[in-house]
């Protein structure tokens, strides 16, 4: 039988950005620096003072969200430009952009998805107590939270809390300006989270007093981590990584308590957060509605010795196939390493659609909570044609494959909101800057030459406009 890849009519189709890889005018209208601001500095990456523009066109691409048929978008509040110094006195010209670029949206017909902190820490913050490695850091969160829920409240309906805390504890020295004398202690990583997941089921609790109807979850990297073998010991470190590197922090915002077996095994090996009293009782109050998820690719583990060097997972910086630095090894646990079965993208991604439908039934299983996607996407060289035109066959294919395999859990039963691919328009990559691209829109611009910042739309563009416009009636197999 053919399979119908129409999706249910209240199913939200759109794409995705975060404040500092698009806005740029990092410190314009009153907007002080935030950590990124600082970080991407460093030689191999782009800074952050210009990316795509978007703070000074974003009528012209919210006029592109409109055409590609987008009907929710999810993007970040930068916190530096709500409140320069992260607490005290507030920005209005910060404040007005958020509302104007949220009104222009709803004005499209556009539901906008705002995340409240997409790894930018504002700097006063962090030279003032080293940022979140510093528990007052959740009460200054709590501050620009309550502000921000309050403000814009009225005109947004769904909220996402804290990008990806998975992939900070991974890559914690990339997303978090760390001070040097922390850098030999791994526990701090933790710690880091563990602050996060406060300011996070305190973002829930205002959300639920302060929006009437407003429905709340985190986004999470994740990918699901199949054992290596058959063989019972790699099934059991593919259960220890899948504890660990997922639903540590999950279980959190769901059931209100880290998961044992990753908590026991970080306590042993002394890196366990310190938990005070009530913070436990601070995760069941902020309880999330449901779960945001950033999938791109999946991972696969098999036994790590007790005798094995600690590491976490590496990236590959060249673009070139085969030169990942390594994968995250948790002695006595598990041990990451590539899976020879699937296919990557240049920078040694896996690709695997259906590792998406997997881990949505497992969550929706799990947590009996309704799901969204708020990053998919693949990392790739484009090429601007002299004609304007750009050619990602690539990026339709993985896109196509993906959005497959949502449907194919929606019709095991799994509720899913929303699909928002990664990522709206080229922007600067965490890891890899301008020249790794995501987006449907191209942005002229290299990591060296701002050139015109131009907008050029790819193939990918028109070719989502289609599943759009059928509402994922189009797709066939
Ligand atoms: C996610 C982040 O980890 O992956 C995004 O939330 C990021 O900010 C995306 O851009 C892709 O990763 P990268 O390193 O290629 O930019």
């Amino acid at each position: 039988m053919k399979t119908d890849y129409k999706f249910p009519e209240s199913f939200l189709w759109g794409a995705a950005t975060s404040a500092y890889q698009v806005e740029g005018a990092a410190e314009e209208d009153g907007k002080k620096k935030s950590q990124q601001d600082i970080l991407n500095i460093k030689p191999g990456l782009t800074d952050a003072s210009v990316a795509s523009d978007h703070y000074h066109r974003f009528r012209e691409d919210v006029a592109l969200m409109k055409e590609l048929g987008m009907t929710t978008y999810r993007f970040s509040i930068a916190w530096a430009r709500i409140f320069p110094d992260g607490v005290g006195e507030v920005n209005p010209k910060g404040v007005q952009f958020y509302h104007d670029l949220i009104d222009e949206l709803r004005a499209n017909g556009i539901e906008p998805m705002p995340t409240l902190y997409h790894y930018d820490m504002p700097m006063t913050l962090v030279e003032k107590y080293d940022g979140w490695i510093d528990r007052r850091s959740v009460a200054d969160f709590e501050y620009y939270a309550r502000f921000v829920i309050s403000e814009y409240g009225p005109k947004v309906k769904y909220w996402l809390t804290i990008n990806e805390q998975s992939i900070i504890v991974q890559y914690w020295t990339q997303k978090c300006l760390i001070p040097e004398r922390y850098l030999d202690d791994p526990q701090i990583k933790y710690q880091i989270n563990h602050h996060m997941n406060l300011a996070h089921a305190i973002s829930c609790k205002l959300v639920h007093e302060l929006v009437p109807g407003g429905l709340v979850g985190a986004a999470i990297g994740y990918s699901p981590i199949y054992p290596a073998s058959c063989k019972p010991e790699d099934c059991m470190a593919a259960q220890n990584a899948n504890d660990l590197r997922n639903y540590y922090y999950t279980d959190v915002y769901f059931y209100g308590h880290y998961n044992k077996a990753a908590l026991t095994y970080l306590e042993k090996n002394g890196l366990a957060p310190k938990i005070e009293p009530g913070d436990e009782d601070l995760f069941k109050e902020g309880s999330s509605d449901f779960l945001a998820l950033n999938f791109y690719s999946s991972d696969m583990a098999t036994v790590a010795p007790e005798g094995a060097a600690r590491r976490m997972s590496g990236f590959n910086p060249t673009g070139i196939k085969g030169q990942m630095e390594g994968f995250e090894t948790q002695p006595g646990f598990y041990m990451l390493a590539q899976n020879p079965t699937l296919d990557t993208n240049d920078w040694d991604w896996t690709i695997d659609p259906m590792g998406l439908t997997y881990i949505l039934r497992d969550l929706y299983t799990r947590y009996g909570k309704p799901l969204m996607i708020t990053e998919n996407g693949i990392g790739a060289y484009d090429t601007l044609e002299p004609d304007g035109s750009i050619h990602d066959p690539y990026r339709i294919d993985y896109l196509e494959k993906h959005i497959k395999a949502i449907k194919h859990a929606i019709d095991y039963g799994v509720e899913v909101l929303a699909y928002h691919p990664w990522s709206f328009m080229d922007l600067i990559s965490t890891s890899n800057g301008f020249k790794k691209r995501y987006g449907f829109v191209y942005v002229n611009r290299t990591d060296d030459d701002l050139k015109d910042l131009k907008r050029y739309k790819k193939d990918s563009f028109y070719w989502y406009q289609k599943v759009l416009a059928s509402n994922g009636a189009c797709l066939e197999d």
